[in-house]
């Protein structure tokens, strides 16, 4: 099962296994990760999943994977930055073993 590692604002490292075909936002509630709230469920309509993609994994994980993610990223409560990406909307698969997101220091 692929492995995320979740790096909060004040440096904590949390790693956790997610299945593959699962998003990186339920993967961070299903193991407790504090810093993704997931408000929405992963239905694109809250943006309290922000996460910064690790530089090393921002070319295997890509940019936002729609204009709707685009648009809602705006409404992060924290700097949108060009790594910025949902978490919702990151579906691991095997390529993605060993990935690395920041999670911003609030969701609100
Ligand atoms: S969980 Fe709400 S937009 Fe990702």
């Amino acid at each position: 099962m692929p492995k995320v590692t979740f790096i909060a604002f004040d440096g904590a490292e949390q790693t956790a296994e997610v299945p593959v075909g699962e998003n990186v936002m339920r993967g961070a509630l299903y193991n407790g990760v504090d810093g993704i709230v997931g408000e929405c469920g992963g239905g694109l309509s809250c943006a309290t999943c922000h996460c910064y993609v690790d530089e090393a994994w921002v070319a295997a994980v890509g940019g936002p994977s729609s204009q709707a993610e685009e648009e809602l990223l705006e409404s992060a409560a924290t700097e949108v930055r060009p790594n910025s990406r949902l978490s919702c909307q990151i579906e691991l698969t095997g390529a993605l073993d060993g990935l690395v997101v920041h999670t911003p220091e609030t969701q609100y």
